[in-house]
């Protein structure tokens, strides 16, 4: 093999896989749902998924598509000038290809847009792909929760992005 086959290979890895972000619509929920199942030992049901619908006021829901398929989902609620991140979670067939990485950058430049100065969220001490996510993003662990997560039993590290302005 050449060396121009060589380098247009190591191009090719560099691409991103093209997505769109798009507000979460009722028709997503199933494909949702088979991501959350994937992802999480205690995953939410379809009844909160449409329960985040109809809060629209306080709550906002995006779907990352690639080729019309829901290959990841991020949401928040907006308290006061807190965005709460509730959920994250990337199709295990899509992840590490910064499909999560878009997702939060997308989540909480809208949460800022909507007057968020400060964004905050709980996950799993042993979560260490989540956890160096939301460290790309300015986050820090600010507290622990102990025994946050019914299923395991498991402590909660409480994460502060405290300043959205400096993203
Ligand atoms: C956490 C999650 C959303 C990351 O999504 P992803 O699209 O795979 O992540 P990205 O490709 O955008 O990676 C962005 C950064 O996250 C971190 N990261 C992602 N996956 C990682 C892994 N397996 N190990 C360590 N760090 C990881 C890295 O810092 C990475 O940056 P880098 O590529 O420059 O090293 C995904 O692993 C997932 O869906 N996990 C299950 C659900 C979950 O845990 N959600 C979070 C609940 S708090």
């Amino acid at each position: 093999m050449g060396l121009a086959a060589c380098s247009r290979f190591l191009f090719l890895e560099k691409v991103l896989v093209p997505i769109t972000i798009e507000d979460m619509k009722r028709e997503d929920i199933d494909e949702i749902l088979e991501i959350e199942r994937a992802s999480f030992p205690s995953p939410w049901s379809g009844e909160a998924f449409l329960t985040e619908l109809k809060e629209r006021d306080s709550s906002c829901f995006l779907v990352a598509k690639s080729e019309g398929r829901v290959v990841g989902y991020a949401g928040f609620w907006l308290i006061f000038d807190e965005a709460h991140i509730t959920n994250l979670a990337v199709h295990p067939e899509y992840r590490k290809k910064k499909i999560g990485e878009r997702l939060i950058r997308f989540l909480l430049k809208l949460a800022v847009s909507k007057g968020a100065k400060r964004a905050t969220l709980e996950v799993r001490p042993s979560n260490l792909a989540a956890q160096n996510l939301y460290k790309k993003f300015g986050f820090e662990v600010g507290g622990i929760q102990k025994g946050y997560y019914n299923d395991t039993g498991e402590d909660a590290l409480i994460m502060w992005n405290k300043n959205l302005g400096g993203l």
